[in-house]
Order: structure tokens, then C-alpha cells, then sequence
């Protein structure tokens, strides 16, 4: 059945292995981003066997339905109406707002138990974490009083919202605000969370700051690059996840539509190029599944013309090989891709 994704279990542990192991040589520990794939289990199996310090995600299900004996950390910013599950479910937190940390505060008291928080620092993404440095050192007395929060760490999150690239600037905020509250308040951190996979390059160009002891790290796992400068990493594997759609109809047709032109199924009033007559394809998979914008055929004489919701259509003008109906073509993905395939309920999921 098709379209399916094939997932390389062994090029998935590979990945693992290679990033934990560099980073464990400049003293990190990692935390594996498993949302990308829905925390799938039998990676998360894979995990389980690795030596990965932490599992994170964004969605408290994922970590909820999630086997491990592995530490969980939820990486979104919790819900006020979700607090109950956060302490239940994850051992750490992300955290940026003094209102929720109380309310899990709360939640951990009823459980008797410590919920341990990353306080987040916005050093200029422009996503989650505090921005100005006053609001920290006040957020952080409040945090010190309260009995069932373990403020483990410090952490900020880069090249997300805003693209900024991690350096010695922006990571300098980090690392200023680290030495005024260690100052201030005679505080150790256990875990400084400093950033995701656009984070990496600095290991390599050899200038990492010390101070940062964790790291979040999806994409490059997944697809074997950097994503300060979306660089494939050396190594590293970068087809773990390849798309297999099969072509279900092929014909000769016209390149623009014959008519007056109205909408789309979506609403919108399209536009066409005129390149003649072309043999055109269509495979079984559409935008309720991907965005065919993040589709990579491995035939590159294929081009991607468009998608409604079910249907996606090829250019199959240039090809060097022939293709029938029934016929299967392969994609390679980027991360965007591997999301929404992994998070679609008509893709297949299939482990080699
Ligand atoms: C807070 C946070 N940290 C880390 C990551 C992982 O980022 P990347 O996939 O670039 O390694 C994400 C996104 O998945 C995130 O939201």
C-alpha cells in the first residue's frame, strides 16, 4: 500500500550514535526531539538502546504514550489547563511564565513530588523564554520560593522563529545573565539547555561555549545536517525517512487548464505557464498529507507542478526512464515533510 515512508532503522541509530557521540565529547548531554516522528515507538526503541540522556517533545501525549526508562522533557512551553498531566508525565519542563511554574508548583505538591524547570531566556529568536534580563533574576526569587519546583536549569532556544544563528553574542546573553545569577544568588544549575541542532556548528568550528551542558537536538538526527546554515553533516545519513508514492494515472494533456478560470478546491484563482503539450502524472498523495513544496524526487528529471488534497501532479515531459501507471517514484524529505508525513494517518509507516 502506498504512499508509504520507509524508515532506515539502522541509519536512524547511526545518526543517534554520531551526535551523541561528539557532543559527549565536549561534555553535552543530549536531549533526542522525538516529535518530528510522533514519538513512534520502535524508535523510540531504538533510543532506549542509545546512549541518549533525555527524550523530548512538545506534545505531553507523545511523552505520555512514550516506553522509556529514559527522563522526559516537554519542550512547548506548558499549558496553564495541562499542569496536572506536565508533572505526571514529564520530568522536566520548559518554562517562561512565572503564573504556570506556580500552577505546577501546585500540581507537584498534590503528587508530592519535585517538577523540575528549565527557566527559558529569549536571547533574541523572538519565541519563547524571558526577554529582558531584570524580569529573569525577578522571575528566579520568585521560583526560589517555591517548595515543589527544582529550578534545574537555564536554557534558550535559537533559529526557530527569527533565524537567528547561535554565537558568541547571542549565547553571550546566556552565559551573562548564567554569572549574575550565580552572583546574586549563589545558584549551581544542573543543566544549561543551550540550543537545537543549529547549535552544532559550533561544535565543529570549535567555538562552543563551555557553559552550555545540554543540547535539543531533532533535525539532525533525522535528516544528517546542520540547520544554522543547513549544512549536511559529514557522516551522517540523510535519507533515514524517503518518501514512495505510486503513479496512478499518466497522460498526455495540455499545460494550462481549457476554460474560463475560476477557484481552486482552495479557494484561490491559480495561474499557468504555457508549455505546450506534456505528459503529465499523478500520484496518490496530496496536501492533506504534504506540501508538495518539501517533496525531493529522487528522479530529477520529475517536476512537482501542483496538489489538491489527494492528488499530485507530475511533469513527466523530460524523463530518461519510462514510468507506467503503478509505478512507484521516491522523495527525499526535508523536515517539514517528515512531519506531516509522519503525522498523517494515510501514510504507512514502514521500518527496514
Ligand atoms: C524548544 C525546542 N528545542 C529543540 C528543538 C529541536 O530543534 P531541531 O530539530 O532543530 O534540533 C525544538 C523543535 O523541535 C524545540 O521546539
Amino acid at each position: 500500500m502506498y504512499p508509504r515512508v520507509i524508515i532506515d532503522r539502522a541509519k536512524y541509530r547511526h545518526n543517534v550514535d554520531k551526535i551523541t557521540s561528539l557532543c559527549a565529547e565536549h561534555g553535552i548531554s543530549v536531549s533526542v526531539v522525538t516529535k518530528v516522528f510522533c514519538a513512534d515507538q520502535t524508535l523510540i526503541d531504538i533510543l532506549n538502546n542509545c546512549h541518549v540522556d533525555y527524550l523530548a517533545d512538545s506534545r505531553i501525549v507523545n511523552l505520555k504514550n512514550m516506553q522509556t526508562h529514559l527522563q522526559k522533557m516537554l519542550l512547548r512551553i506548558p499549558s496553564l489547563h495541562e499542569v496536572d498531566t506536565v508533572v505526571r508525565v514529564a520530568n522536566i519542563s520548559l518554562n517562561s511564565e512565572l503564573e504556570t511554574i506556580k500552577a505546577l508548583n501546585e500540581a507537584a505538591k498534590k503528587l508530592n513530588i519535585k517538577h523540575k524547570i528549565i527557566l527559558m531566556m529569549d536571547v533574541g529568536d523572538l519565541r519563547e523564554g524571558v526577554f529582558f534580563k531584570a524580569d529573569i533574576e525577578q522571575m528566579v526569587e520568585s521560583i526560589l520560593l517555591l517548595s515543589h519546583i527544582d529550578l534545574y536549569g537555564l536554557g534558550t532556544n535559537l533559529t526557530c522563529y527569527g533565524g537567528v544563528i547561535p554565537d558568541q553574542e547571542s549565547l553571550g546573553r546566556l552565559g551573562d545573565m548564567i554569572v549574575k545569577l550565580k552572583q546574586n544568588y549563589q545558584l549551581e544549575f544542573d543543566m544549561i539547555s543551550g540550543g537545537n541542532s543549529s547549535h552544532l556548528y559550533l561544535l565543529e568550528a570549535g567555538q562552543h561555549p563551555a557553559f552550555i551542558n545540554n543540547l535539543r537536538i531533532g533535525e539532525a538526527i533525522v535528516l544528517g545536517r546542520e540547520t544554522a546554515y543547513g549544512k549536511d553533516m559529514p557522516d551522517l545519513y540523510q535519507d533515514v525517512f524517503i518518501l514512495e508514492c505510486d503513479l496512478v494515472e499518466i497522460k498526455k494533456k495540455p499545460s494550462i487548464p481549457m476554460g474560463s478560470i475560476g477557484m481552486n478546491a482552495f479557494g484561490k484563482t491559480p495561474q499557468f505557464e504555457d508549455y505546450g503539450l506534456m505528459d503529465r502524472g499523478i500520484l496518490a498523495i496530496g496536501k492533506q498529507d504534504v506540501d508538495y513544496h518539501e517533496l525531493m524526487p529522487e528522479d530529477q528529471d520529475v517536476r512537482l507542478i501542483g496538489s489538491s488534497s489527494d492528488h499530485l501532479i507530475v511533469d513527466l515531459t523530460h524523463i530518461k526512464q519510462s514510468y507506467q501507471v503503478g509505478d512507484i517514484l521516491r522523495f527525499r524529505l526535508t523536515y517539514g515533510s517528515v512531519l506531516s508525513l509522519m503525522t498523517s494517518k494515510y501514510v504507512r509507516k514502514v521500518y527496514v
